[in-house]
């Protein structure tokens, strides 16, 4: 049975990463068996039902294609680890909690357990890929974790770090601008990085796979997100001049990303950035950079998270000061809780963070959200009385205020005349998202924030 494929691929995590690009490369190359195992063993029961872990558009029948054929998912590591030739590691790496790095470092606890578990179950030569986001000189550590025990053993270290983006990782993965594959540039390592190419050649073009160094590639990602990150801090550092002085973000957006030296992409001001990865990698950068004696540098970067919580808190001050400077007992409905369109994930969803302010003011919160609504329960499980509604329209009866806090498209297709005849009066949005028609929000007689342009107001 298990001869019949070319190669044992195995991953372990089964969160955002590992489930879903596990999933392309088991749809892309029929040939090789890949098994996902993880120690949540919930999560692997569901990635075994019909209810998958992971909202992504495309990935259901991605799954459904492959899962039972050449695609498992399964709770014991060990085995996995046995029959594998090559073992990619999508553990989370969340920013340190506690002890020395604490709020910025990352915690390379999970990270570690794997590389410990590998060791200690391998009875043949592997490769071990870092999919995980890692700090730069990771591969070191895990070098030495999986040699220090005497045997004739050996490990490969490749780093492989994943690009996509949730609410498009399907399509990340099947049509990639570039995949990063770094080793150790010794015979053997490159020898490694030659088979890791192999399995992307199946579908991506030879000219998309980038090869370097293994350091060079454990930091581009970093560095990486810390330029996405970079790019919406400094439009949304504009767009806070922007309300002062007339001036439209949407406009100076365009003009500036006409520029071809620019680019158009990630220039939309908003509420501020969120998920998993862009302040925890930023910040994994600033502590690298000071743990060098690298000051300067780690300030300049430390500066893109500084402006990310100030456009949050910003937004929360705006709807206080517009709203006659109380909120109390206002009824307030969250247009979305995800971080982004497209997913349900919320991990560091600016919404989470206007919402606890909210209730600091004593708001009333009423939450909307297609797919994010279990996650904010549980995001906001210890605070009473707020009320989870699926149905936008519902939602908003009887509320004071809408604030868009993410960029569903469906928000743009709601009939807002017949949201503004239920709502309390006057009534008030703040696209915290920039998607809406302002224009015409104010003429049916909402009271209308943008971000990054004056506010069309009745009073
Ligand atoms: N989410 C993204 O958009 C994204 C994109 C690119 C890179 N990354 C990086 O990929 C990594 C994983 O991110 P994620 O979003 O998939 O995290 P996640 O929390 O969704 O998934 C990680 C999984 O690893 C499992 N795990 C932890 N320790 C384990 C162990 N010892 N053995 C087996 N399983 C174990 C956890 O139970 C969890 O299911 C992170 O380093 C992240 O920075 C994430």
């Amino acid at each position: 049975m298990e001869n019949k494929f070319q190669k044992n691929i195995l991953c372990i995590g089964a969160g955002y990463v590992g489930g879903p690009t596990m999933a392309m490369i088991a749809y892309k190359c029929p040939q090789y068996k890949v098994t996902v195992v993880d120690i949540n063993h919930e999560r692997i029961k569901q990635w075994n039902s019909s209810e998958l872990p992971v909202y992504e558009p495309g990935l259901d029948e991605v799954v459904r294609a492959t899962r039972g054929k050449n695609l498992f998912f399964d709770i014991d590591i060990e085995k996995g680890i046995k029959e594998s030739d090559i073992i990619f590691v999508g553990v989370n790496t969340p920013t340190k909690t506690f002890g020395a790095g604490a709020g910025m470092a990352a915690d390379l606890q999970y990270w570690e357990k794997t590389a410990r578990q590998i060791r200690e179950a391998a009875e043949s030569s592997k490769i071990v890929i870092e999919k995980c986001t890692l700090p730069v000189k990771t591969a070191l550590a895990m070098e030495r974790i999986l040699t220090s025990k005497n045997s004739n053993i050996s490990f490969e270290i490749i780093s492989n770090p994943e690009f996509l983006a949730e609410g498009t990782a399907m399509n990340d993965l099947e049509f990639p601008d570039r995949v990063l594959i770094g080793s150790r540039e010794t015979e053997s390592g490159i020898k490694a990085r030659n088979e890791i190419v192999e399995i992307y050649k199946n579908w991506v073009p030879k000219e998309r796979i980038i090869e370097s160094n293994i350091w060079s590639s454990e930091l581009s990602k970093l560095v990486a997100n810390a330029f996405l990150a970079q790019r919406i801090s400094s439009i949304n550092a504009v767009s806070a001049l922007c309300e002062k002085t007339d001036a439209n973000v949407k406009e100076v957006s365009r003009a500036i990303g006409f520029d071809s030296r620019l680019g158009a992409k990630f220039l939309n001001a908003s509420v501020g950035f969120g998920g998993s990865c862009f302040k925890k990698d930023i910040l994994n950068l600033v502590y690298l950079c000071k743990s060098y004696g690298l000051d300067e540098v780690a300030d300049y970067w430390e500066g893109v998270v500084k402006i990310n919580e100030y456009q949050k808190e910003r937004f929360v001050l705006n709807m206080l000061s517009s709203m006659f400077n109380t909120l109390a007992g206002k009824k307030i409905c969250l247009f979305g809780f995800a971080f982004k369109a497209d997913t349900g994930d919320t991990r560091e969803t600016p919404a989470l963070y206007i919402a606890k302010r909210l209730i600091e003011e004593r708001a009333e919160l009423i939450i909307t959200d297609p797919k994010a609504l279990q996650n904010a329960r549980i995001d906001l499980g210890g605070i009473d009385g707020i009320v989870y509604e699926e149905d936008p329209y519902k939602a908003v009866v009887g509320c004071d205020a809408i604030a868009v806090m993410t960029e569903w498209s469906l928000y743009n297709k709601l009939d807002y005349v017949v949201i503004y005849k239920s709502m309390t009066k006057p009534s008030f949005i703040f696209d915290g998202r920039n998607i809406l028609d302002h224009n015409q929000l104010y003429k049916i007689g909402f009271n209308v924030f943008p971000i990054g342009r004056p506010p069309l107001t009745h009073y």
